[in-house]
């Protein structure tokens, strides 16, 4: 088992944000109702929800009749039948900030204007694999709610992105963004690697299971608490705490002494009620088996009367926690002579299936019996920062800007490149642009793009004059230009150049060897068989390399474990 060093300086990361469109105000609680027709408050929640307009520039929305079961946003959703190869949200964020970001997809209940199944997809934030939904019969009609912690850097914003697959159409209900505070989840912007983990569980533990689940207002940075209580855990007692108590407890966190206030800042609410018990074990089954690394935060406050009462410099109290595999211990023992008490046991590495959870009473301890208020858990994932070079980044912004094609949006080339771009990694190799139906000049920043070896531009209404920039792209070694409107000169560098294509351009001359005399007329080569082979619907979704396969996590109704 290992332990992760933290450090708040994170030297590698490179800023690639270089340029934004019609950014959006970053804010530390963004809800959106994908597919809304208008704003609205949650007058129960008091959170307000957004459209998603302007966040998105493809898809299509649409409402189904509203049930009793679930929150208005999710009778809402947008869907994207166009067959892209992506089609992702901007998100904007501030940077160096952790977040918390969760979508809900609920396909609604058979009938009027619900999503067809099946379907599968995959969704991904920053190029990291966030879940893969399938839902294929009415059974998978349920909401299915993901969520994933991780820190911003230096971006401004991010880009949550749907990926489909081989079936149906991805469709989205709900996103919701909330920024924490700065000592929450350190391991997210660890200095070695940064991790985003995305949620297993997270619960109030309590004697009651039933009507306990809380969020905002009760959690301020609305993390989603489930009640943990017996039946489920039989094998525990439990407490119930006074209320009047709790309100005079003053709270101190565990960090205080290396000036860490906070952590990870469980909500009172989570807090004020426990499980105690001679010792607690128990069980968790892991869902994802995808990564090896299982951060546990464990949450403590001694809420006991006759306990707190006995305290004293010379009576501490300790517990020891275990998370354990089979093969190897990892715990955290806390003891105090305060009581109000909160700390985390920060990660621990695990390789079993099954983790056992043992909260356990040192036996110098002067106090009997152990208690645990509330644990979160989530599976941990090294973060992929791959993006396209900002330089590349650039100059398809300003090719996008002359050829009208803002609504492709996200990283041009991760998690999969649009399906105009071929990508050698993070540079621009190929532009493939044939039959795209633009327009206007051809930007002479297009050189920019100084790795890119192929350009089809052919069969479009392009006008003006062939840049001389494009003599300057190194590695270029087919350029098709045929059947556009373009006039002038083709740069002599192009003339009799193979792979090399100009037809059907009737403004476009060839200066006469020997003469400066330009020579007016359409060429008559015919358009290459490359050239016609490389059309939008050709495209692969090849370019796609994903972290692995995650299974619906949490379904809010069925609960988890
Ligand atoms: C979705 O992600 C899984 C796991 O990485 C991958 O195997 C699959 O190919 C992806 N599917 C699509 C459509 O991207
Ligand atoms: C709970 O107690 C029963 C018997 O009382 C025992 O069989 C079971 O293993 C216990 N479960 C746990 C998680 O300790
Ligand atoms: C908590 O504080 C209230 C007044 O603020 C007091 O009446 C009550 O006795 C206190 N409870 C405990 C357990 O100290
Ligand atoms: C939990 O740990 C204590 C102390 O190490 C041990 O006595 C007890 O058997 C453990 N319980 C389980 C269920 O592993
Ligand atoms: C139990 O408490 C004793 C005395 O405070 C301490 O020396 C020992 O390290 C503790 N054991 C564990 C496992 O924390
Ligand atoms: C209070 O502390 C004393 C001495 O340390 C101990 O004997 C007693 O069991 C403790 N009482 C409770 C309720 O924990
Ligand atoms: C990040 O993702 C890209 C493609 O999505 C992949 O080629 C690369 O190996 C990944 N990097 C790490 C460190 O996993
Ligand atoms: C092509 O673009 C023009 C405007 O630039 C538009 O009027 C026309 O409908 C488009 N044609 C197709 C087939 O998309
Ligand atoms: C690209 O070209 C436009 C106008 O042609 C110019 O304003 C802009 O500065 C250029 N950008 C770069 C990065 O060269």
């Amino acid at each position: 088992m290992e332990k992760i060093i933290y450090s708040s300086v994170f030297l590698m990361y490179l800023c690639l944000q270089a340029f934004t469109s019609s950014k959006a105000e970053p804010t530390d609680f963004l809800s959106i109702d994908c597919g809304a027709t208008s704003p609205y408050k949650d007058s129960q929640l008091g959170i307000k929800w957004e459209t998603d307009d302007k966040y998105i520039k493809t898809g299509k929305t649409r409402q189904m009749r509203e049930g009793p079961d679930f929150p208005k946003q999710l009778y809402s959703y947008r869907y994207f039948p166009s067959p892209r190869s992506k089609h992702c949200y901007v998100l904007p964020v501030r940077t160096e900030t952790t977040y918390l970001l969760r979508v809900r997809l609920f396909p609604g209940f058979r009938g009027t204007s619900s999503v067809d199944l099946p379907v599968d997809f995959n969704v991904t934030f920053i190029n990291n694999l966030f879940f893969s939904y399938s839902a294929n019969t009415d059974t998978d009609r349920v909401d299915a709610l993901y969520e994933s912690v991780f820190y911003s850097f230096e971006r401004e914003e991010i880009y949550l992105c749907l990926v489909p697959g081989t079936k149906g159409t991805p469709f989205i209900n709900s996103i919701e963004l909330r920024g924490l505070p700065d000592t929450s989840y350190r391991i997210t912007r660890s200095s070695e690697v940064p991790q985003f983990m995305l949620l297993g569980g997270r619960f109030s533990m309590g004697p009651k299971p039933a009507n306990r689940f809380f969020r905002y207002p009760d959690d301020e940075f609305d993390r989603f608490w489930w009640a943990a209580g017996p039946p489920s855990f039989p094998n525990f007692t439990t407490f119930t705490v006074d209320k009047s108590f709790i309100k005079n407890l003053s709270f101190v966190p565990y960090y205080s002494n290396s000036g860490v206030d906070g952590y990870n800042w469980p909500p009172d609410k989570a807090l004020t009620d426990a499980w105690i018990g001679p010792n607690l074990a128990f069980q968790i089954k892991r869902s994802r088996v995808d990564t090896n690394k299982v951060y546990f935060a464990f949450y403590f406050m001694e809420i006991r009367p006759e306990v707190i009462k006995n305290l004293s410099d010379s009576n501490w109290w300790e517990i020891i926690t275990y998370a354990v595999d089979d093969t190897s211990q990892d715990y955290v023992s806390i003891s105090y002579n305060d009581p109000a008490y909160t700390a985390p046991l920060e990660e621990v590495v695990l390789d079993d299936n099954v983790i056992n959870v043992n909260v356990s009473r040192n036996s110098s301890s002067a106090v009997d019996g152990v208690i645990l208020n509330a644990f979160e858990y989530y599976y941990s994932y090294d973060f992929n920062i791959s993006a396209t070079i900002s330089r590349d980044k650039i100059a398809l912004h300003e090719l996008q800007e002359s050829f009208g094609l803002q609504d492709w949006q996200g990283d041009p080339c991760f998690p999969v490149a649009w399906d105009w771009l071929t990508c050698d990694y993070s540079e621009i190799q190929k532009l493939k642009l044939s039959h795209m139906n633009i327009s206007g000049p051809i930007p002479a920043n297009i050189s920019n793009l100084v790795d890119v070896t192929e350009i089809y531009l052919d069969n479009n209404n392009l006008e003006g004059t062939i840049p001389k920039s494009l003599v300057s792209l190194p590695k270029l070694r087919r350029l098709a230009l045929d059947n556009n409107k373009l006039t002038g000169e083709i740069p002599i560098e192009f003339q009799n150049k193979e792979g090399f294509t100009f037809t059907g351009n009737p403004g476009l001359y060839v200066t006469r060897p020997g003469t400066n005399a330009p020579v007016p007329g359409p060429l008559t080569s015919p358009p290459s068989a490359a050239a016609k082979s490389i059309r939008r619907a050709d495209v692969p979704f090849l370019a796609m390399i994903f972290l692995a396969s995650l299974s619906v996590i949490v379904s809010f109704k069925n609960g988890f474990l």
